[in-house]
C-alpha cells in the first residue's frame, strides 16, 4: 500500500498506519498542551525529538506548514492552524506556504485565482483564529524555494519519485515537480537567510507523509556526515564527501570531545571516526551536534525536518470531510445558520430509535458530532468525558448533542466573521511579497 497525497482517502486504522509506514507514536509531554495533543488527535510523528529538545531548552525552532488554494477552508484545515498557533505561543517562527504551484500543477488553478482564495479563504481566517504575525508566502514568488527545489533535485531521480508517488508516463511535469517544491518549502527555512539551520516542525495530515519522507531523505542526502551504528555496535561518524575530509574529522572530534566523548578513534583513510562508549540512542544527538561543523564547510547542514500527523476529520455525512462535498464539511465562511443545519443533519452514533438508545446507549466513537466536540468545540476534558459516558449509558440523546454543538458553532462562526473583518487591515503583517 502507498499513501497518495492527492487522493481523498479516509484512514481509520491509525495504529496500522503507524506500523506500516514506521510513523512513531506521539507521546511527548507538551507544555500546556493544546487539546489536539491532549486528546490524541495528533497520533504520530517523525523526528519530533529535535523539536521537543528545542522547546524544552527554549531554543529557536521553525514551523512550516502549507495550504493548497483550491477551495474553501473547513474545520479539517483549521486543525493545522490551531497547532501552528500553539507552537507560535511556545516561541516558534512561523512560515506558511501558499502552494500555488501545486494547485496549478495538480488542479489547474491559475495563480491570480489561487492568490484570491488564499487571502480571502485562508489568511483572513488564520488571523481571525489568532495567528500572530508571521511569514505567509507564495511558492511561485519565493525564489529561495524554487531555486532550492531545483538544486535539491540533483539527489533524487524519476524512479524514486515513481516509487513514492506512483507517477506514470502521462503525469504532467508540473505535477512531477510539485513534490520537490514542497521539499523546497520544508527545507528553505533552514537556510541562513531564514535563521537556519534549526529544528523544523511540519504539522500535517497523514496524507502528506510521502512528502515528509521525501524531504527527510533529501535532507539527509545533503548532509556531509553520516552517523550510524556499525556492525560491531560502535557508533561511527562517516564523512560522505571527498573534500575537506581531515578538517571535517577534526571538527567532529572537537565537538564530540566537548560533548564528553573521550574515547574517539579517527581513521582518515576510511573517512571515519568511531566513538567508543556511545550508545545507539545517542545517534540522533550526535548527528545534530555535527550540523554546526558541517555548516563551516559549506554544507546545507539540514536538521531532518520533523512532522506531526493529525487524524483526518470525518465528514458530517460519514465519509471524508471534503470541500467538494459541502454537506460533509463546515466551512469557516459558512453562514452560521447553514452550519447549524449541517450539524442538525449530520450522522451520529445514535441508535435507530430513542428507546433503543436509552436501553443500549450511543456510540460516540462513531459519531461525527462527538468528533466536532473533541476536535473543536469543547475545551474542558471533564465536560467531554461526561458527555461520552452519558452517551454510552443511554442518558444522553443525539438531539441534545446536536443542539449543543450547533449553538457553539453558531457563536463561533459569528465571532469569526467579525474578526475576519478587522483582519483585513492586518494583511501586511502576514503576507510577504517574496
Ligand atoms: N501539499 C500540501 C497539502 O496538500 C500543501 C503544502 C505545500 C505543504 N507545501 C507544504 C504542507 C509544505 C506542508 C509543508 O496540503
Ligand atoms: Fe453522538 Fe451525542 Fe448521539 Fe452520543 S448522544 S451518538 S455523542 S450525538
Amino acid at each position: 500500500m502507498r499513501i497518495d497525497p492527492w487522493a481523498s482517502t479516509q484512514y481509520k486504522d491509525y495504529n496500522r498506519l503507524r506500523e506500516d509506514f514506521g510513523i512513531q507514536e506521539f507521546k511527548f509531554e507538551m507544555p500546556d498542551p493544546h487539546k489536539l495533543f491532549r486528546r490524541g488527535v495528533i497520533f504520530g510523528h517523525r523526528g519530533f525529538n529535535s523539536v521537543y529538545s528545542a522547546i524544552k531548552e527554549k531554543r529557536k525552532f521553525a514551523v512550516l506548514t502549507g495550504l493548497v488554494p483550491s477551495g474553501p477552508m473547513h474545520l479539517g484545515h483549521k486543525m493545522t492552524i490551531d497547532q501552528t498557533i500553539y507552537y507560535q505561543s511556545l516561541g516558534a517562527d512561523v512560515f506558511i506556504t501558499v502552494a500555488d504551484i501545486e494547485a496549478f500543477g495538480v488542479r489547474g488553478i491559475g495563480f491570480e485565482k489561487a492568490k484570491e482564495i488564499a487571502i480571502n479563504e485562508y489568511v483572513l481566517n488564520y488571523i481571525a483564529l489568532g495567528l500572530k504575525p508571521c511569514q505567509i508566502y507564495f511558492q511561485s514568488k519565493r525564489k529561495n524555494v524554487t531555486d532550492l527545489a531545483y538544486k535539491l533535485g540533483r539527489k533524487t531521480n524519476l524512479s524514486e519519485m515513481r516509487a513514492i508517488y506512483g507517477f506514470n508516463d502521462s503525469t504532467n511535469m508540473t505535477h512531477i515537480f510539485a513534490p520537490l517544491i514542497q521539499v523546497g518549502d520544508i527545507l528553505h527555512v533552514q537556510l541562513d537567510e531564514y535563521d537556519g539551520p534549526r529544528p523544523t516542525i511540519v504539522p500535517v495530515g497523514v496524507d502528506q507523509d510521502p512528502h515528509i519522507r521525501f524531504a527527510r531523505d533529501i535532507a539527509s542526502a545533503h548532509r556531509l556526515f553520516n552517523v550510524t551504528e556499525t556492525k560491531d555496535k560502535k557508533i561511527g561518524v562517516f564523512v560522505k564527501t571527498d573534500e575537506n575530509v581531515n578538517k571535517l574529522l577534526d571538527g567532529a572530534e572537537k565537538t564530540l570531545k566537548n560533548m564528553g566523548y573521550a574515547d574517539l578513534k579517527k581513521i582518515p583513510k576510511y573517512k571515519a571516526m568511531y566513538i567508543l562508549g556511545a550508545a545507539k540512542s545517542d545517534t540522533e544527538k550526535i548527528d545534530e551536534s555535527l550540523i554546526s561543523v558541517e555548516k563551516k564547510f559549506g554544507g546545507y547542514a539540514f536538521y531532518p525536518p520533523a512532522a506531526t500527523y493529525q487524524r483526518l476529520m470525518t465528514g458530517l455525512t460519514g465519509g471524508k470531510m471534503s470541500s467538494s462535498e459541502p454537506e460533509s464539511a463546515i466551512f469557516l465562511s459558512d453562514a452560521p445558520k447553514d452550519a447549524v443545519k449541517k450539524v442538525k443533519n449530520s450522522k451520529t452514533g445514535g441508535a435507530v430509535s430513542l428507546e433503543e438508545q436509552k436501553k443500549h446507549g450511543g456510540k460516540p466513537d462513531e459519531c461525527s458530532v462527538y468528533e466536532l466536540l473533541i476536535y473543536h468545540l469543547v475545551e474542558s476534558d471533564s465536560e467531554l468525558e461526561e458527555i461520552y459516558s452519558k452517551c454510552r449509558s443511554g442518558e444522553r440523546m443525539c438531539g441534545k448533542c446536536k443542539k449543543f454543538a450547533a449553538e457553539i458553532i453558531e457563536e463561533f462562526l459569528k465571532k469569526l466573521k467579525e474578526k475576519r473583518e478587522s483582519a483585513k487591515d492586518m494583511m501586511n503583517d502576514y503576507v510577504v511579497d517574496e
